[in-house]
Parts: C-alpha cells; structure tokens; sequence
C-alpha cells in the first residue's frame, strides 16, 4: 500500500508560512502516500518527572509517530535554530528514556522563511538532532525555501515556479524511505 508521510510542522502561528508550505507538499503526494499533520502545537513542555507516568497527550503524539513510515519536518527558523516548539515535541516524543518514539523512521528536512538563509541554519540544527534520535536523515536535496508571495497559490497548491523542485523534492525523498524505512 501507500506509505504514511506525516508532517510536523514547527509553527504555532494561524497563518504560518511552513503550515501552508506543509499543506502543498502534502497535495503534491496525495496520489503516492498516506499525507498527515502530525499536531504538536497542543503540547505542553517537557517535563521529566512525568516520566514515571507518562502523559497521555506525549503518548498521542508518539502511537501517531511510530506509525509513519517517513516524516517530513517543516520548520521556520528562530533566532538561527529550532523553534522551541519543535525541540519540545521532539523531546517528548523521545522519552521515557529507551522508549523513543523517533528511532529508525525515515525524515527530510524543509523550510521557508522570507529571509535570504531561508531556515538553513535552523535546518543544520535540527539535522543534528535527528541524527541522535537514529532518524535515517535525507541529506540531498535540501530544502531552503524562501518565501514568495507565489509560493502556494489561491488553491492552497505549489505554485508553479517551485513545483518542480518541490515535486522532485518528494519524489526524492518517497524512494528514501523505500530504502530506509525498516520492515
Ligand atoms: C523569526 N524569524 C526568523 N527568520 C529567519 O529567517 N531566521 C531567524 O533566525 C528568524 N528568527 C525569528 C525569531 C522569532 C522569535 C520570530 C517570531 C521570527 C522570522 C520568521 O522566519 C517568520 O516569522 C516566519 O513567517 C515564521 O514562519 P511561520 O511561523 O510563518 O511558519
């Protein structure tokens, strides 16, 4: 059957840039793979005492991970890094300690923001990170989208000049997960 891609997106915002962009790429695949949000917005912060009794709310979060076959992680830059927001749903679903819900699923990194590094510094960042969680990690092609008014057009699509790439982007990353995602 079709793979299930799930989609974390790293803003809060209403009207996020990465949501919209995370909302194309997912039409882009719609005819190829199971497309979800993976919703982190919601959570509260990381807190290690709740280990012993973990919240039910990190436990979502992680049944809805482990059963994506690749995750798609589309996030703004803040501050030159992750956005706390992200760090968080990525701390929590790592823990109680061995019991991470990350490990050995497939992921690509992707970005948009209006300025000229367009999210490659926070992307670095979160590469790092994904590594340590044993995420098999795409490296080509990146993904530093800067944003245009064109980017999604009225229908909520890829514009046409990124179309290509983008498609090409996910094509890419679909053959990853054929080879990377463990049985
Ligand atoms: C930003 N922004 C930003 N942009 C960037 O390219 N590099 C950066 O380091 C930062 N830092 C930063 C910090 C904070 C606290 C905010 C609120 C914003 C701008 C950011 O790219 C812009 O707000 C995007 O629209 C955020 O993406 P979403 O939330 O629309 O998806």
């Amino acid at each position: 059957g079709k793979p299930n891609i799930g989609f974390v997106v790293g803003s809060a915002s209403a009207s996020s840039i990465n949501r919209q962009l995370a909302q194309g790429l997912m039409k882009l695949i719609a005819p190829e793979a199971n497309a979800s949000l993976i919703e982190i917005a919601h959570l509260p912060l990381y807190n290690r005492d709740d280990d012993a009794a973990y919240p039910a709310v990190f436990q979502a979060l992680k049944d809805q991970v482990k059963a994506q076959d690749g995750i798609v992680f589309v996030t703004p830059e803040q501050n030159r890094s992750v956005p706390a927001l992200l760090k968080n749903a990525l701390d929590a679903g790592s823990r109680p300690y061995g019991q991470g819900a990350w490990n050995g699923i497939p992921a690509a990194v992707i970005g948009t923001s209006p300025g000229a590094a367009a999210t490659a510094m926070a992307q670095q960042h979160l590469r790092n990170i994904l590594v340590f969680l044993d995420m098999p990690v795409m490296a080509q092609p990146e993904g530093f989208i800067r944003w245009s008014d064109g980017l999604i057009d009225a229908q909520g699509e890829i514009g046409e000049a990124s179309r290509k790439f983008l498609q090409g982007y996910m094509s890419q990353f679909l053959a990853w997960v054929q080879v990377h995602r463990k049985a």
